[in-house]
C-alpha cells in the first residue's frame, strides 16, 4: 500500500534559512522531509528540532556506521530528537544492527530504524573497486536479508533493486528509495535512478528526493507535479 506521504524531501542545505523558506510552504501533512549530513553537520540538532517543532516527521539520515556501542549511543540520541526514521549502514554488520535495534527498546519515541544496503550513487565498477565483484543487486539483497534478520524495519536501496527485494522480504519491511528523478532532470551523481511513479509500482514504500525539488526554480511547483504523478489515473 502507498503510504500517503511517500514522499520524503531532502533537505540538502547550508543553513536554517534556506531550509525554513522552504518548509514554511509545505504542508507536514503531503511530505516528510531529510536531514543528511550536510545540513547537520552545519546547523546542528537545533535544524532537527525545529522542523519536529513545525509538525513535520523527520528522517535523520546520518548513515551511522562505527563500531556497536557508539551506533547505538547515537541512535539513542537520534530517538531523543524525536526523529520519525533514523539510519545504519547494514555493512556495519549484524552485531551493530542489533546494538543499535536494542538501543530503541522501550523509548517513548520509538524512530523506524532502517539500513542503508548500497548507496544508489554506486554502480558496478564502483563497487568492484571497492572489493565486491557483482551486480549491485546481488548485494543489496544480502544486505536487505541481513538487515530484516536484526530486526530492523527496511533498508535504503534503489527502486531499480524495488521489485526482487519485494519476492524475498516481509510485506512490511519498509524500502526506502533515493536516486529518484522525473524524466528530463538532470542525474546528478545518481547512477541507478528511476522516476516516483515506477518506483512505487516496484514496492518502494518512500521516495527520497533532493535536487529535483531543491534545485527547481519553483520547488513548490516541483513537489505538486510529483505528488500528482503519484495519484492513480
Ligand atoms: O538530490 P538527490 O535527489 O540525489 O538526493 C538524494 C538524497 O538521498 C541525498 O540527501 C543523499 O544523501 C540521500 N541518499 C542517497 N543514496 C542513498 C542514501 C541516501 O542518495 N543510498
Amino acid at each position: 500500500m502507498v503510504d500517503h506521504k511517500a514522499l520524503i524531501v531532502a533537505l540538502d542545505f547550508d543553513d536554517i534559512d534556506s531550509v525554513l523558506r522552504l518548509t514554511d510552504q509545505l504542508d507536514p501533512s503531503l511530505c516528510r522531509v531529510k536531514v543528511g549530513k550536510q545540513l547537520f553537520t552545519r546547523v546542528g540538532p537545533s535544524a532537527v528540532e525545529q522542523l519536529v517543532k513545525r509538525g513535520f516527521d523527520v528522517f535523520l539520515d546520518l548513515k551511522f556506521h562505527d563500531i556497536p556501542n557508539t551506533v547505538a549511543n547515537a541512535v539513542s540520541a537520534a530517538a531523543d530528537l524525536g526523529v520519525w526514521m533514523t539510519n545504519v549502514h547494514a555493512s556495519g554488520g549484524s552485531s551493530m544492527m542489533n546494538a543499535a535495534r536494542e538501543a530503541l527498546v522501550g523509548r517513548q519515541n520509538k524512530p523506524l530504524l532502517t539500513a542503508v544496503t548500497v548507496l544508489t550513487s554506486m554502480a558496478e565498477a564502483d563497487l568492484a573497486e571497492v572489493g565486491f565483484q557483482g551486480a549491485a543487486l546481488a548485494r543489496v539483497v544480502a544486505l536487505a536479508k541481513l538487515t530484516e534478520k536484526a530486526g530492523l524495519d527496511g533498508v535504503v536501496c534503489s527502486a531499480q533493486e524495488a521489485s526482487e527485494l519485494r519476492k524475498v522480504v516481509d510485506p512490511a519491511f519498509a524500502l526506502v528509495t533515493p536516486g529518484i528523478r522525473l524524466k528530463g532532470d538532470a542525474m546528478g551523481d545518481q547512477k541507478r535512478v528511476v522516476d516516483p511513479a515506477a518506483a512505487i509500482a516496484a514496492g518502494a514504500n518512500y521516495l527520497v528526493m533532493g535536487r529535483s525539488i531543491t534545485a527547481a526554480t519553483d520547488p513548490i511547483a516541483a513537489i505538486k507535479r510529483i505528488l500528482s504523478s503519484l495519484e492513480p489515473e
